[in-house]
């Protein structure tokens, strides 16, 4: 029987090093790095039910969310690989108010930043549903010392790479430099990530829509007819659609991109911004599905082409397959327009 050639993900990263004629192989440490974290997270995660590492740890986040310990751990274990590998003068996290500077001696040259949710889906650690990491990589702006937030302060389109990891029934890492969107599963077995999903594809149509239909009474006009649209009966268009909401991101965006589909947190009364994060939630993924063939808007505008004000700010999100994001806006043109301010 022929044995399938085995690509770890340290391999896959010297190879496509090539991509970048004038790289010195920071960047691929950057990426090994994050590998190297994730795995130590992946190892907690899934022994979560069996050590006191489950429920909250008291304290409540700048996002004012009742921090679960995994979040803390999972932001320790990403700075601290970040901070020993010394390609990243600075990240910032979701579970951080204010960008975290982590030069050290092995680090002050280093010409990277990273933004980061460490651990996506908390609500559902407890419940043994998947949960995630997101990760977006950005060349600092600032010449030297401290990273400061202007390095953050970039538009989607300026990301080195970015990437998440899943925890679920299997621990997958998904990541894009620019040049497609490759994933690799870990096994357990030798401790390491292997390419299982080359260059990836999101289906421009799909049959999934992803939301959370609890806040119905709070969509915008908008959202709510392009639902009713998704419930109704048409052969030709494969409607009505599968309503998939596991309220984990990184799960549902996965999902849909292997599957095809669509994802949306659109604006609502209580958050006319939206809920998820523009910096380490958003422009991660939208960087991932357009590389995949897809699409992320926040309805209107290109999520990419935002230009962030904030470390936190947040954003109305549609991402997914290409042809259902463009119906989605299709419907908040003619039900929702953007009153010019
Ligand atoms: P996080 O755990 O990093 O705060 O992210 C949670 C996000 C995202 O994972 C998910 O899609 C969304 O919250 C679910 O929000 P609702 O519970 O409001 O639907
Ligand atoms: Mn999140
Ligand atoms: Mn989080």
């Amino acid at each position: 029987m022929s044995k399938r050639k085995v690509t770890t993900l340290g391999q896959f990263i010297i190879e496509r090093q090539d991509d970048f004629p004038y790289a010195k192989g920071e960047l691929s440490r950057l990426l090994r790095d994050i590998g190297i974290a994730s795995k130590i997270v992946n190892r907690e995660v899934n022994k979560a039910g069996l050590v006191d590492i489950l429920g909250e740890d008291g304290t409540v986040n700048i996002q004012g969310e009742h921090v679960k310990k995994l979040d803390v751990f999972a932001n320790e274990q990403f700075i601290s690989a970040l901070t020993c590998g010394g390609e990243c003068c600075a990240v910032g996290s979701e579970e951080n108010e204010h960008v975290v500077d982590i030069r050290s001696d092995v680090s002050k040259n280093a010409k990277y930043v990273v933004a980061i949710d460490p651990l996506d889906g908390s609500s559902n650690i407890d419940v043994n549903v998947s949960i995630g990491t997101i990760f977006s990589i950005y060349r600092r702006t600032s010449l030297s010392g401290p990273g400061v937030l202007n390095d953050f302060m970039q538009r989607g389109t300026e990301q080195v790479a970015a990437g998440y990891i899943i925890y679920g029934s299997s621990t997958m890492l998904v990541y894009t430099t620019g040049r497609g969107v490759n994933g690799f599963t870990l096994d357990p077995s030798i401790g390491e990530f292997c390419l299982s999903h080359p260059d990836m594809k999101i289906p421009k149509q799909g049959k999934i829509y992803s939301i959370n239909e609890g806040y119905y009474v709070h969509f915008p006009d908008g959202i709510k007819k392009y639902i009713k649209y998704c419930q109704e009966e048409d052969d030709k268009t494969n409607r009505p659609y599968s309503s998939r909401y596991i309220g984990s991101l990184v799960a549902d965006f996965h999902r849909n991109l292997i599957k095809g589909g669509l994802f949306i947190y659109p604006s609502t009364a209580q958050a006319p911004k939206g809920k998820l994060r523009l910096l380490y939630e958003c422009n991660p993924l939208a960087f991932i599905i357009e590389q995949a063939g897809g699409k992320a808007s926040d309805g209107y505008r290109r999520i990419l082409d935002i230009q962030p004000t904030d470390l936190h700010q947040r954003t109305p999100i549609v991402i997914g397959s290409h042809d259902m994001v463009s119906k989605v806006e299709e419907f908040l043109r003619k039900h929702s327009p953007v009153v010019a301010v």
